[in-house]
This record gives structure tokens, sequence and C-alpha cells, in this order.
């Protein structure tokens, strides 16, 4: 029995949360390794929706959660999530929520920067959530951070505030606004700190522990491998590496933890915020896919933008990020319609591409080639055996394996926790 880390193969929202929730109960651990409160994941038990940002999806089985290193954390997001989970009675205290004393602080300056940037940027935004991840991660790499570790020094923290608020001070002149209030951020910080602190431990300690017992590990990533910093359609990216390979550098694990890598994997695309997505459909057709896939944003409300499934980047993402096999999510979506489409490949002026370009420029010209299949007319919703699902449902998964070059795991056929078919179990492989 091994590990296995879950990741989002596409532009993110792809059903994470919904499958880390049903793992969960097969692992000992469920440690976030990357992102922030930028992530949005709603999981549906039984009558009951949760809707997480920040805290691991492990939270709601009572599996012991780790938010690890290489998440940027913002205390106030922290406090104001846990309240909200606790009241919809989910147990919330130190022994099955731990957080790296490493971790990253997300300011206000942060989100304050987030806001200026995109607002001045117009027409070339990228669409963040507005949460301060880029910011923040700035920070992290500049040296300039503060850490949730430094919570418990706040007396030491006036030659960190004097690097980080110079920093500050001159981009926050470029666009006009004061400089950062420091005494009040130091109130701000002083006031969370205990809340914070009280869920704080050397977490890699913990995790080694764990490894050393043969405990199983979930690893949950957030985003999407397209939205990755060094292999997603940059610039329209977060900041952070969200491919499998960050598992170990995000919690202090090492690159062997991995285990099984399940790619999570829309059966159409969608994408929120700007940038390239060449099977975008701006007409019936997606309009229909929306609605029937409530495809609106957990964190931000915003539509998401919809489209056929697209092949070619899921292979490339799977090849990127290593998986090893797939959960299929939301295939319930595409009942019903009489054809569905597959991008097989781009036509860029005479060339023809099976994988898709570097460069933005050649990435807004490619032109998806579709293989058509016909539909379904049964219903794949809610099915929870291979048995129950239509034929022609079956060879469009059984395509899509083909062309992707990855198996599939698991497939999902409704929000709810236990609307899930199981191919393949990730943890015994
Ligand atoms: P995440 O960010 O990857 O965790 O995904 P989100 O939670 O943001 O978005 C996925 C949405 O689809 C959520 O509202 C889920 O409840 C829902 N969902 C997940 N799996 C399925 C499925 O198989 N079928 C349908 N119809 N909805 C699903
Ligand atoms: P989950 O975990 C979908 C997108 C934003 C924007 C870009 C950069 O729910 O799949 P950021 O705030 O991270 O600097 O924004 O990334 N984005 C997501 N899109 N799902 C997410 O998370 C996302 N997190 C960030 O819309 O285009
Ligand atoms: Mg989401």
């Amino acid at each position: 029995m091994g590990n296995v880390t879950v990741i989002g193969a596409q532009w993110g929202d792809e059903g994470k949360g919904k499958i880390v929730d049903w793992l969960a109960s097969r692992a000992d651990m469920v440690v976030r390794f990357q992102g922030g409160h930028n992530a949005g994941h709603t999981l549906v038990v039984g009558d009951k929706v949760y809707k997480l940002s920040l805290l691991p999806s492990g939270i709601v089985t009572g599996t012991p959660s780790v938010i690890g290193n290489g998440v940027v954390l913002d205390p106030w997001a922290l406090k104001a999530e846990v309240e909200k989970l606790r009241g919809q009675g989910v147990r919330i205290e130190p022994d099955v929520l731990m957080i790296a004393e490493t971790c990253p602080l997300i300011l206000p300056i942060h989100r304050d920067l987030d806001a200026m940037r995109e607002d001045a940027s117009g027409a070339g935004k990228i669409g963040t959530t507005r949460r301060g991840i880029g910011p923040a991660y700035e920070d992290k790499v500049g040296r300039r951070a503060i850490r949730v570790c430094d919570l418990a020094h706040l007396g030491e923290l006036d030659p960190q505030l004097d690097r980080l608020c110079a920093h500050h001070d001159a981009l926050r002149a470029g666009f006009n606004e004061p400089p950062v209030d420091r005494e009040r951020l130091k109130r701000d910080l002083a006031e969370i700190a205990d809340f914070v602190l009280s869920f704080a431990r050397p977490v890699w300690r913990d995790l080694d522990e764990a490894k050393q017992r043969g405990r199983r590990i979930l690893f949950e990533g957030a985003q999407g491998v397209l939205l990755d910093v060094d292999h997603g359609t940059y610039p329209f990216v977060t900041s952070s590496n969200t491919v499998a390979g960050t598992t170990g550098s995000g919690t202090g694990m090492g690159p062997s933890a991995a285990g099984f890598v399940l790619g999570i994997v829309k059966a159409y695309t969608t994408r929120v915020g700007s940038g390239p997505f060449p099977t975008e459909l701006d007409d019936e057709t997606g309009q229909r896919l929306g609605e029937r896939g409530h495809e609106f944003g957990t964190v931000t409300g915003r539509k998401r933008r919809c489209g056929w499934f697209d092949a070619v980047l899921v292979r490339q993402s799977a090849a990127v990020s290593g998986v090893t096999g797939i959960a299929l999510t939301k295939i319930d979506v595409l009942d019903g319609f009489a054809t569905v489409k597959i991008c097989t490949g781009y036509r860029i002026g005479d060339q023809t591409l099976d994988y898709f370009p570097a460069h933005a420029a050649d990435q807004a010209r490619a032109v998806p080639v579709y293989e058509e299949m016909e539909g379904w007319s049964g219903t794949t919703a809610g099915a929870r055996s291979w048995a129950d699902l239509p034929a022609q449902a079956i060879k469009y998964v059984r395509r899509i394996e083909e062309l992707i070059r990855c198996p599939v795991a698991l497939v999902s056929t409704s929000p709810e926790r236990d609307d899930t078919i199981l191919v393949r179990d990730p943890f015994a492989s």
C-alpha cells in the first residue's frame, strides 16, 4: 500500500475535492503541498455541502490533515474557514489540523498588490483570484516573507518588516498608494498569532514518523497542471508548481513520496480567468456544458469558460506530471448530447501539432482538430459500477484513455461522494 498524489490535469476545478474526500477514508493523512486559498473545492456528502479553500479536504472525514510548507497561508482566511466548518459540525483541533511552521504568510499587503496590478492591467489582466497568492510567493522567493514561525517571535520582527515594507512601499508608490501601515500590520499579526500557532508544528517530523510507520499519505494538489508556473499556459498561470513533483519540496518528504499520481480530469474542459483555451465554445453547446455542470467558481463566483475535451492538453499534463492513472469526473454532464467531440491535435497555419506550443502567439493561433463520437441517450448520472454505464459512454472513456496514454482508475458520476466507480484502487498500486 503506497501513497497517492491527487493533482488537477487541466485548468483546475476538475473535481479534486470530491475525489480527495472519497479517498480520504482510506488514507491516514491528507497533505496540501502548494497553492493557498485561491483553491475552491466543493464536497457533497448526503445533504451536506462543504466548501473548502485552504484546509485539506481530508478534514471533513476527520482524517489528520496537514498544510505543508509549500502552501502560502492567509491567517485570517484560515480562521474564517475553520470557524465556518466548525459551524457545520466539523471537528478542527490541533490533532487533526497541522500547519508547517515554515509556511509563508499571505498578508493584506499581498492582497492589495494583487488587486492593484490586476486593476492596472486592463485587457492584459491574468484574472487572478485576487487572494494575494502571486505577491506572497514573490516575497517567499525574494526572502522577505513573514512565516508562521515568526508569529512566535513578534518582538523580533522589525528587521524583517524593514525589508518587507521597503519593497512594498516602493511598489505601492508606483500605484499612487500610501505606504504600508506598519503599526496596523503588527497589531493584526499579534491578534491572530495564537490562533495560527495553536496548529503550527514541525510537520516534516510528523510526516517522517508517518513514513517510518508505513502510514498511507494522500497528497492533495490545488489548481491544475495547465496553471503550473513552469508547465502551464504562462503567463496565465498561478504562482506555484502544481505538478506532482512538488509533493517532495512542498512538504519535506522527498521525491519518492508521491506514489500513485492520480490526475483528475474533467470529461470536458473549463477555465476561469484569462488565457488561451483552444476548445472553448462561445455557443449554445458551451452554454449547455456550463449550465449542466454548474460551472461557477467556488472562490470568486465567476462563470467558468467551457469547451470540449482536449486530449492533447491532458496528454501533455499527464506527461509533465508523471500521471499514473486518472479519475475522470463529470461524465454525467455529457449525458444527452447527440454527439461529443475530442480535440486530437492543433492546426497552426499549414502545420499540424500534437502538443501545445510554448509561445503565447502560437497558442492563440492553434485551431483544434476534432474527432467526433456518437453521444449516449442513457444516463451515467449516479452510476456506481462500470456495468451501469451506457455502452457509448464506455467507448468515450476508452477513447480518452487511448489518446492521453493513461488508464482510468476512477470515474465520477455526480457531485455526491459515493457516486464514484472504482476501476483500479490507487492505494493498492
Ligand atoms: P476542485 O477545485 O478540483 O476541487 O473542483 P471544484 O469543487 O471547484 O469544482 C468541481 C464541481 O463539480 C463541484 O461543484 C463538485 O461538487 C462537482 N462535481 C465533482 N464531481 C462531479 C461529477 O462527477 N459530476 C457532477 N455533475 N459534478 C461533479
Ligand atoms: P482549484 O484548486 C481554477 C486561476 C485564476 C487565474 C490564475 C491565477 O479550485 O482547482 P491566482 O489567484 O492563483 O494568482 O490566479 O489561476 N486559478 C484557478 N482556476 N481553479 C483553481 O483552484 C484556481 N486557482 C487559481 O482564475 O486564472
Ligand atoms: Mg475549484
